[in-house]
């Protein structure tokens, strides 16, 4: 489902990979799998044990994150974050967003892909819509607009949502410093959580909804049963 113009890139890959080898040598079928959620409803942690189970059965997993990834999108994450820039303009913080993720998938997510790679990212293209349509209100044409560009039209396959209440996520999330969007009040975050929900009622065969109140053992063997039908 990642390829550009709705072709099948992971299809093509592993017809490829079935005629070079019948057997279908694990870890040569590429995937890309993205967490999505508010902050503090688990994502990074089961991000983690998704990468570890996955490795263990020797694929190769490549773990990366939104905003970040690469060096410059760590510096275009800086700029982000930084709670100091209480005056970004809603443009200039899409704008950001799109601008690390150009890179992400030039530099990171592509590559690794065509390598056959199990790309597992912590947010993509869904949390920039979740948080800057649903959550500030901007406008849905202009974010998809200048993700078309960043994306190169590579979609997940499989994104996993993690549900959480706000009031636990931000309890659960809360860092020392909280940075710039953290800050944002508590309906903020009910508007982009109930964005995720609403996205993944649009195209449930890609995305996977899992209640984060469960314990991270029953969450992670749930994530587990999503993944593997398609490795
Ligand atoms: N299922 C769970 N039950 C209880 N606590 C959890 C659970 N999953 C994660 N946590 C804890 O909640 C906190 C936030 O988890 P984590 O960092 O994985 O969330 P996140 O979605 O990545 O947050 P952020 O968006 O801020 O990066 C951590 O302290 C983590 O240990
Ligand atoms: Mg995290």
């Amino acid at each position: 489902m990642h390829g550009t113009n709705g072709t099948n890139e992971r299809n093509n890959i592993k017809d490829t990979q079935d005629k070079k080898d019948i057997k279908g040598t694990k870890g040569t079928n590429s995937l890309f799998i993205t967490f999505e959620g508010i902050e503090g409803s688990g994502k990074s942690t089961q991000m983690t044990l998704l990468a570890s189970y996955l490795s263990s059965r020797g694929y190769d997993v490549t773990t990366t994150r939104e905003p970040g990834g690469t060096p410059i999108g760590e510096a275009i994450r800086a700029v982000l974050l930084n709670p100091d820039f209480t005056e970004m303009d809603y443009r200039t913080e899409v704008l950001l967003y799109a601008a690390d993720r150009a890179q992400h998938v030039a530099e990171l997510v592509k590559p690794a892909l065509a390598r056959g790679s199990i790309v597992i990212s912590d947010r993509y293209l869904d949390s920039t819509i979740a948080y800057q349509h649903y959550g500030r209100g901007l406008p849905l044409d202009f974010i998809l607009e200048v993700n078309e560009q960043a994306t190169e039209g590579i979609k997940p396959d499989l994104t996993l949502l993690l549900t959480v209440p706000v009031e636990i996520g931000l309890k659960r999330a809360t860092k020392t410093i909280a940075d710039r969007i953290e800050r944002e009040d508590v309906e903020f975050h009910e508007r982009v959580e109930k964005g995720f929900q609403e996205l993944a009622k649009r195209e449930p065969e890609r995305w996977r909804v899992i209640d984060g109140m469960s314990t991270v053992d029953e969450i992670h063997t749930l994530i587990i049963q999503a993944v593997e039908p398609l490795l």
